[in-house]
């Protein structure tokens, strides 16, 4: 009896220590080299995509909603300190009934005390055809009294990985009673 239990016992600890060594030599590496083709990775292409993006900030429907400011904000002539939560939707012309293709979702915040200056960090969620599901991810600086503005375009999931680039912001519309805006975007991203 005692000597069958060492001996299940040593088939236990050789299938336990066998497994540990296994693991360790397969699952368990922290990192290794790959080439591009085993990542199914062929040639890097370069793609340009138009949209136009609404700022909705007035209304019963905003899409655009302030989220924190400082004491000094209001009294700031460039609202610093402003931070806003955005999920604007873009779509193929101007008109915010045309086809949509994604929403701009993340954050814009008031980062300038000398002029308005955006922070802008968000992620362009597509939606439209083989996109739908892949998304790009923008961190930049947006003066948005400028005629353009661009930000690099830092990475991207879905169709967009690896993704690198910039995107370029020329205001198409602002209303300046209700502060919403319709603004056109080029963007330029290499890509697999
Ligand atoms: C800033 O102004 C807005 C609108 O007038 C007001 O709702 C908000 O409470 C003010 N914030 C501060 C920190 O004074
Ligand atoms: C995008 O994908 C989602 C989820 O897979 C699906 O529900 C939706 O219908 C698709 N939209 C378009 C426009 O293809």
């Amino acid at each position: 009896m005692a000597k069958t239990l060492a001996y299940l016992t040593s088939i236990i600890f050789t299938v336990f220590l066998f497994s540990t060594l296994v693991a360790a030599g397969e699952s368990h590496r922290f990192s290794r080299s790959l080439s591009r083709e085993m990542l199914g990775l062929k040639k890097e292409k370069l793609s340009h995509l138009h949209f136009y993006f609404h700022d909705i900030v007035s209304g019963r429907n905003p899409t655009a909603v302030r989220i924190a400011e400082a004491a000094m904000t209001n009294s700031s002539i460039t609202g610093f300190g402003m931070v806003a939560m955005i999920d604007d939707p873009l779509t193929v012309r101007p008109e915010l009934s045309s086809k949509q293709v994604g929403r701009a979702q993340g954050i814009y915040a008031s980062a300038s005390l000398s002029e308005i200056g955006l922070l802008m960090v968000l992620n362009f969620a597509f939606m439209e055809g083989k996109y739908n599901g892949s998304t790009l991810s923008v961190l930049g600086r947006n003066t948005v009294l400028s005629t353009v503005r661009e930000m690099p375009v830092v990475g991207g999931s879905g169709l967009f990985r690896f993704a690198r680039g910039y995107a370029q912001a020329k205001t198409h519309t602002f209303d300046l009673r209700s502060g919403d805006a319709v603004v056109e975007y080029n963007v330029y991203v290499f890509h697999y």
